[in-house]
């Protein structure tokens, strides 16, 4: 149990004697996390700091995300984002959110949450770091949102303070959009081995871009960055960046396997999951023939009713009926698709969206669940 003096009385900070003795944050148990501050970062880009409800210390791979659990309108709905704060500064965590127009929550988040509110959270996640892929140099490659995973990975590399080489080039509309402007440029002239560049669109009403203007291309990356077929590159941003990064990087000769990339949009899969999906749907179709079992699933809440053959996940089952159910990464990651089963049991391979005390207590990921038995579930 957190001892008596774990806070600052009438306070969210823990006190100086708990900082040093803080136990580690728990993704089995610990899923609870308060709004500790709100700041304001471009006029459409917001950061909320986070810290566990008894003071924890968090463990994360820079690069790394947590899936979300948001109550909005009396519905669950869940969200991935990258912690975009250093594990260096283990007491508190923050996520930095762009407000997408029409999108349910990061509206919510940016209205409403504030400090002393609670959110639920599952990780850290993911593999995209480079401390998992590590390299003598790195280049950091961002559009818009795209920016937090390089920061991330930017204020540990700053803080360990090793003067590790590393070049970040970040592409934003305006001057205006340029997110963690004032803390990259500290950052840089504090450190000489890192170079921060920003490419902008377009200019912000009363401020001209004197910087590199327009898009990142092939000769503007030279310029800025003329060793880059050297580096190990992170890349992170809306689709059409990522893929006209990864043809620039291939066409220049760039080795591949130091090109690591991160989706914001898991709908982006890769051809290769494409295809994956495309398989499953042929499974279906096949199923009777292959003499493959086919289990009944029923969804109590909107008594809907298909059938699944027991090669196929229920995810994919229900889009073939024309069900449709939460899901974003479709591959056991993101936590989505999470769902009671009332009964029945699931073949599961999960890639860490699910904790074991939710598997136990009936909750299964419909994305890489496969029946082995009829089943009900609560939706
Ligand atoms: C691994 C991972 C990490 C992420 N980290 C961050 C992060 O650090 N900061 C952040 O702001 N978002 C991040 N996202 C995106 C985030 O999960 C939400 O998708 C986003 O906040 C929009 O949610 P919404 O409910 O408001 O809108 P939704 O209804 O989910 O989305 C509305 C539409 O906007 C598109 N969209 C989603 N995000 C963006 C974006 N950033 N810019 C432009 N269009 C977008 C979606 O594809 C969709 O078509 C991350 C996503 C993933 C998968
Ligand atoms: S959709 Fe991401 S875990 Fe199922």
């Amino acid at each position: 149990m957190a001892p008596a003096f774990a806070r600052v009385p009438g306070s969210a900070e823990p006190a100086a004697a708990t900082l040093a003795a803080t136990a580690p944050w728990d993704a089995e148990t610990d899923d609870v996390l308060t709004c500790v501050a709100v700041r304001p970062e471009t006029h459409d880009v917001k950061t909320f700091v986070l810290a566990a409800r008894e003071p924890r210390t968090f463990r994360y791979l820079p690069g790394q995300f947590l899936t979300f659990a948001f109550e909005i309108g009396g519905e669950t709905l869940h969200r991935c984002y990258t912690i975009a704060s250093a594990p260096t500064r283990p007491h508190t965590l923050a996520i930095t959110v762009k407000r997408v127009a029409g999108g349910p929550v990061s509206n919510w988040l940016h209205d409403n949450l504030k400090p002393g509110d609670t959110v639920r959270a599952l990780g850290p996640m993911g593999e995209f770091s480079c401390f998992a892929h590590p390299g003598a140099k790195y280049l950091l490659l961002s559009g818009g949102s795209g920016v937090t995973p390089m920061m991330a990975m930017a204020r540990t590399l700053h803080d360990l303070g090793a003067g590790r080489d590393v070049a970040f080039v970040h592409s934003a509309r305006s001057p205006a959009d340029i997110v963690f402007r004032d803390e990259l440029a500290l950052m840089a002239r504090r450190d000489l081995a890192l170079r921060v560049h920003a490419i902008c669109e377009a200019d912000t009403p009363g401020e001209a871009w004197t910087g590199p203007r327009g898009r990142l291309t092939p000769a503007l990356l030279r310029d800025l960055v003329p060793d880059f077929l050297e580096r190990t590159v992170f890349v992170c941003g809306p689709k059409p960046y990522m893929d006209a990064v990864r043809a620039m990087l291939a066409e220049a000769g760039f080795d591949m396997a130091r090109h690591h990339a991160e989706s914001f949009d898991f709908g982006a899969l890769p051809e290769a999951e494409q295809e994956a999906a495309r398989e499953a749907e042929q499974a279906l179709d096949d199923a009777p023939a292959a003499g493959l079992r086919s289990f009944r699933v029923e969804f109590a809440k909107t008594r809907r009713v298909l059938d699944c053959p027991e090669d196929v996940t229920v995810l994919d089952a229900a889009r073939r009926a024309g069900i449709r159910l939460p899901s974003s990464c479709a591959k056991g990651l993101c936590g989505t698709c999470k769902s009671k089963l009332a009964s029945g049991t699931v073949a599961m391979t999960h890639a860490g969206g699910i904790r074991q005390r939710e598997i136990d207590a009936g909750m299964a990921l419909l994305c890489c669940s496969r029946p082995t038995s009829d089943l009900v579930i609560e939706r």
